[in-house]
């Protein structure tokens, strides 16, 4: 069953209150997660959400997480505990004939800074005469999160009926490992009938990206992760290295030496039966020649050549199908223009590694830790070493073939006119396993993304495309229609 025509219009007729409203105000607000600082702006940004879900006749309610907890200890901040930001959620429908759809985004982002490089300030939604509309969060992940916004009052303002009974989880962690989320969802899900979760027969996340800047895409899988801080400690202090190089064993050159035994130039981990269990079927490789994608997709985001593989799907299988290893940076290091002949005394070595069913967050942690402790000890050093996760999260695939798949590509096609591709996410959203191990079997996840490839998470001028963030929200109504018109079958 398509959308009304009354809700696509609404859409269409109130797309500049969309960005100038909604969106210029959630992108105003800077609920960076991973600054103690900005808590409150985050904490405020859930609030906002929860407000806005009130005026559309939502029942909500703010989850209190707790304090953030490190090591065991509560985190401070002053003499208070840092409080943990609230899981926002929101129920609209009761109806035991309607199907029930729960859906997930974050509303907390990355930080920004002018400094970096990014053209407009990144907390004030600017849009250029080409319709992208600039903004931290544009993206990842608060044009999704608007989208649904934008669903739901045109609903209201239409005076329609929605189609299917709505659980809203919205997340003011995501970008710092999410916590407290898990430790809930688990515990909710464990009630009687799964709890605020009762009756949820699929789950929609809203927290990725197209595989390219052209075409729409479904995602069934996405990459666990395991980050790993390696530090390497020597003198009490940083030495001067005319005075004491030569003399001493030092951390930098520890940990470089270290960090060159994880990963080769061109890609492959050097770390012994990382890729076991990862072997491609017969057929698989065929799957990803398939896909509407290209190297000069590649090209164009880098804006220089910078392929692994002369081959689309090496490059594609690279990403969604095999492990990966990146190094993100040396703490503690000296990194100032300008000469200083330091001597670093204790360096921290942060690195990644993507993983792929059926690996484990665990299993490849002990991996890595036995190998970077092997390593070491054939160094013979005099520092001392220590490696530890800062966060984890585990990779999920699921059958891209049923009911609920087929109902997202049906609203899909209503929208842009051809049938997205199935796509394999090379980034982690850690809670799309934990809400498909809680909530069991029967209930069916996707990824249903609003932005593009090129949209830059993460990154300075992080950008939605206007017809993207319009056209997004269209369709996460549409899916709704579709669903509630699916037969459930798997
Ligand atoms: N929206 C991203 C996940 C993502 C990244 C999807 C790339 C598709 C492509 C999410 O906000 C994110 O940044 N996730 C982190 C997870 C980590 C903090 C556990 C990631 O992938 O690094
Ligand atoms: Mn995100
Ligand atoms: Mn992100």
């Amino acid at each position: 069953m398509p959308a009304p025509s009354e809700f696509l219009t609404y859409i269409d007729t109130h797309a500049d209150q969309f960005i100038n409203g909604r969106l210029t105000e959630a992108v105003k607000k800077p609920s960076i997660s991973t600054d103690p600082n900005h808590r409150q702006d985050d904490i405020d940004m859930g609030l906002w959400i929860k407000d806005q879900l009130e005026s559309f006749g939502l029942t909500t309610t703010a989850i209190d997480l707790g304090p953030q907890m490190n090591d065991g200890q509560t985190v401070m901040k002053g003499d208070e505990p840092l409080q943990l930001p609230y899981l926002i959620l929101g129920r609209a429908g009761e109806d035991p004939e309607k199907k029930t759809v729960l859906v997930y985004c974050h509303y907390d982002v990355q930080p920004a800074d002018m400094k970096d490089g990014w053209k407009y300030d990144p907390w004030t939604l600017t849009e250029t005469s080409t319709h992208q509309l600039y903004g931290r969060g544009s993206t990842d992940d608060k044009g999704p999160l608007c989208g649904w916004l934008n669903v739901l009052e045109a609903h209201k303002n239409c005076n329609l009926d929605l189609p299917v009974n709505l659980r809203f989880c919205f997340e003011g962690m995501e970008e710092s490992d999410s916590e407290g989320l898990d430790n809930w969802i688990i515990a909710e899900a464990k009630k009687p009938n799964h709890g605020w979760f009762a009756g949820v027969n699929c789950v929609c996340i809203t927290d990725n990206y197209w595989l390219n800047t052209r075409s729409p895409c479904l995602t069934y899988g996405v990459r666990g992760v395991v980050a790993f801080d390696l530090n390497i400690a020597g003198p009490q202090a940083d030495l001067h290295s005319g005075l004491f190089g030569g003399m001493v064993y030092e951390p930098m050159t520890d940990l470089v030496h270290i960090m060159s035994k994880l990963v080769a130039p061109n890609g492959r981990i050097l770390i012994p039966n990382i890729y076991d269990g990862t072997s491609l079927q017969p057929g698989e490789k065929e799957e990803y020649e398939k896909l509407d994608w290209t190297l000069d997709d590649l090209k164009e985001i880098t804006g220089t050549d910078v392929a692994l593989y002369d081959d689309k799907a090496s490059e594609l299988m690279g990403r969604m199908r095999f492990p990966s290893l990146s190094l993100h940076g040396i703490n503690g290091a000296y990194s100032d223009s300008g000469f200083k002949t330091v001597i670093p005394h204790s360096v921290t070595g942060k690195f990644s590694v993507r993983i792929v069913p059926p690996q484990d967050p665990k299993q490849i942690a002990k991996l890595v830790e036995d190998y970077v402790k092997q390593e070491w000890a054939l160094l013979q050093s005099k520092g001392s070493m220590s490696i530890t996760t800062s966060g984890e999260g585990k990779p999920w695939i699921a059958n891209n073939q049923d009911w609920h798949f087929s109902a997202a590509a049906k609203a899909t096609y209503e929208i842009y006119q051809t049938q997205p591709d199935l796509t394999r996410e090379g980034g982690s959203v850690p809670v799309t396993v934990t809400f498909s191990e809680a909530l069991g079997s029967n209930v069916s996840v996707l990824l249903l993304p609003m932005g593009r490839s090129d949209d830059g998470a993460h990154s300075t001028n992080e950008k939605i495309d206007r017809a993207n963030f319009i056209g997004g929200s269209k369709l996460f109504g549409a899916y709704l229609y579709e669903v509630a018109a699916a037969t459930i079958s798997s």
